[in-house]
Order: C-alpha cells, then structure tokens, then sequence
C-alpha cells in the first residue's frame, strides 16, 4: 500500500517544543501534577482590554466576519509601521508589512519566497528549532554556526564569515535568543551587517522576544543600521510580549519586492490572519502599555528567582540569560546526557523541561527552562522537586 509520505516531510523531525507540550497535556490528563518549563508560551493572561477588543469585533462589527485584506487589516499594518518607527528606528510604510499567522508563517513562506535549492542560509546555534525546519522545507541547506556558554552564546561574527560560501543567501538571527538568551549587541550587530553588505546577504531577523532584556542589556534591530534597511525582514509578532499564543498573530517587515513575493504565498496558503485576532493585535499596540510593562517587571524577578533557584542545586550552573524568556542551565557536570535529565526530571520531579541538544550544536548539556510564570511559588517548587529528584540518584 502507498505510504502517501513525502521526501519532504520524511527530511524534518517533528517539533520537540509541541511533542513535549503534547506529553505534559498527557501526564496532566491522568492526574500528574506537571509544572510545565518546557513550553515557549508564557503563563500569562492576555490582557484584558485585549480580549475586549477581540470580543467586540466578533459581536459588533460584520466586517470582521470576513476575510481581511490578505495583507492585513490597513489599520494593523499602520500600527505597525508607527511602532517600527518609533520602538525600532526601521522606516517601512504599511505596504512593505505582511501580516502572518504568527512569526512561524512569516519565517515559513520567506524561506519559501526568497530561496532556491541548494541555497544556504547561515543560522547560529543553539537555535530555535524551527528554523532548520522552515529552511529545510525549502530546499535550502542550513549551516550551524555554534555558539558557546564561554562568550555567552553570543554569535561570533568571524566563525559566521568563515562559514559562508558561494551558495550562502542569508543570515538568520534571533536576539533576544531562544533558548540561550543571548542579545546582540551593537558592536556584534554591526559586524554582522557589515557581513552582510559585502557578501551580499539577506538578514532575516526574529525579535520576537524583543521586550524581554534585562540589566543592562538593550534590543537593537539590525534593520536600523546603516544599509541594512534593503536587506532585512524583521519578523514580530504578539505572541510573547503581549501573551497571545493562541490568537496567531505575527508580521513580516522588509524590502516591497520580498514582501510582496512572501505575500503572494501567503495569499494562496491562508488567505489572511484570523480578522478580529489582528483587530486584537491592533488594540495590543496602541493601547495602554502598563500591562506590558508590569508583564517584563514580572519576568525580572522570576528570571532572578530561577537562575538563584537552579544554582543552589549541585552540579546545576546557570548564566543569567540577558534576555528572553528561558533559563539555559549547563547539567553536564551531572554524569547524566541532556536527554536523560529532562526525562529524569519529567518523570521524577514532574517537572517538564526540554534537552538543549534539541536546539542544534552547542545546546548538549543544558536544559530549556521558562521563566515566563505568573506564580512565583512554581518556580520555587519546580527548584524544590528537582533537588529532591537529584538526591535519590
Ligand atoms: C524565537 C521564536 N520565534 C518565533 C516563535 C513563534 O512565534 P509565533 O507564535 O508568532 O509564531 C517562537 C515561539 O516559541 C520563538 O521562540
């Protein structure tokens, strides 16, 4: 009988990140009590004016009961632009913003719209997993430039040159970094868009977690430097500062030309993003910011709270990350793989984590843990039932 799979779908693995949702969803479903770490969603509520906004336009007004234009409501994407603007120095006009269905279509279709087979696209690890995914769907190859706990994961931009070769199209970044928490900074930044401008380069730049920096760190956006404007596609979305996962709403900034291509896939794919969820992602932008504000104050403390936590544990050494929303803690020290810690500590500590090594070279030996909690005590429990855990070894 045909086994109706593709040489495509048989070339990626499925998302770690959603298997080990799926598996906590399971345990909880039979009664355990998980303290879930391991997901990108944070244990936040979206707030409330939100929600209104998304409610109202489903009961008051018809034209969110159809589709939208496929590149997005016109007022979103002005609000976008303003925002860009204003939060991020990048001068793109509603024209040059494509409304996905989160940072995740955004990524999938410019990897479908801007690349050929065999074309290479340069992504430092430890790396967000789907990624690699989006790109080998394309054809394209993805080359690993490995990054380390020594210089703070933070992309090293002669190791990124020396990796280029005559196929190479593109760079991809993600400061804040999930999962290492590592954020670029300007001298970085600038070496990286000066790569870019010699070996004629597309950036395509994920700042999701653009609003999670801590200390003295600052999110800058590679597309504000100087000549990068033409050759970045900045890529946000809702999901994270504004905590709205589950309305699936993103965006993609760039150059008309790419967008324009990117939306032409998008328009066949999925028509539009669902319209009283981007009526929502409108109100998130331009309403009061206090929520956001009181959100990142929150993630301050809670990030503080699990990095002491981790460290207090033997053998656990984590670096405070500088941005994002994870804990990235080295367990090697421990005799015990990535893998088999996370599963230990799942099955032990019912604590649910994930291994680094899902995240590409250099992330063997580390674990993925949230921070993104709204209630302090899980933290301090979640620490609590690993060190117990760990005792009985
Ligand atoms: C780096 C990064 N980019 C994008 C996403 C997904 O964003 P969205 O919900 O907008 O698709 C995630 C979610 O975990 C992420 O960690």
């Amino acid at each position: 009988m045909n086994s109706w799979q593709s040489l495509r779908v048989s070339s990626i693995a499925p998302s770690a990140t959603l298997g080990m949702t799926d598996k906590v969803k399971q345990m909880r479903a039979l009664g355990e009590n998980v303290i879930g770490l391991a997901t990108g969603t944070p244990d936040f509520d979206t707030p409330s004016y939100i929600k209104e906004s998304g409610k109202l336009a489903i009961d008051e007004d018809i034209t969110y009961m159809v589709y939208t234009v496929s590149m997005g409501l016109p007022e979103l994407r002005q609000a976008i632009s303003n925002k860009l603007k204003i939060q991020n120095s990048i001068s793109v006009s509603p024209d040059q913003i494509l409304v996905t269905i989160g940072v995740k279509e955004g990524i999938f279709n410019a990897a479908q719209a801007c690349f050929n087979p065999g074309d290479e696209v340069l992504i430092p690890t430890p790396t967000w997993v789907t990624y690699d995914a989006c790109f080998v769907l394309a054809g394209v190859v993805p080359v690993f430039v490995q990054s380390n706990a020594a210089n703070n994961f933070k992309v090293d931009p002669e190791i990124l040159e020396s990796k280029i070769t005559k196929n190479t199209k593109a760079i991809m970044l993600n400061s804040p970094n999930n999962p290492s928490g590592a954020v670029l900074d300007l001298e970085t930044l600038s070496a990286i868009a000066d790569i870019a401008q010699r070996h004629d380069l597309l950036v395509l730049s994920d700042e999701i977690y653009e609003h999670m920096v801590y200390g003295l760190s600052k999110h800058i956006s590679i597309a504000s430097l100087p000549g990068m404007e033409e050759r970045t596609l900045t890529l946000n979305g809702f999901s994270k500062s504004y905590a709205m996962t589950g309305w699936r709403v993103g965006y993609v900034a760039g150059p008309k030309a790419i967008i324009k291509n990117i939306a032409k896939i998008h328009g066949h794919s999925v028509t539009c993003a669902a319209s009283f969820a981007q009526k929502a992602a409108e109100v998130a932008l331009t309403g009061p910011q206090d929520d956001l504000k009181k959100y990142i104050a929150t993630l301050h403390l809670r990030r503080e709270q699990l990095v002491s936590g981790l460290n207090s544990i033997p053998g656990v050494n984590c670096l405070s990350p500088d941005g994002g929303i994870f804990c990235f803690p080295n367990i090697s020290s421990l005799g015990m793989s990535d893998v088999d810690f996370s599963t230990y500590i799942l099955e032990e500590a019912k604590v649910s984590s994930l291994p680094g090594s899902a995240f590409g070279p250099g992330g063997d030996g580390h674990l993925r843990m949230n921070f993104a909690r709204r209630n302090a005590e899980d933290i301090d429990e979640a620490v609590e039932r690993i060190r117990r855990a760990l005792m009985k070894l």
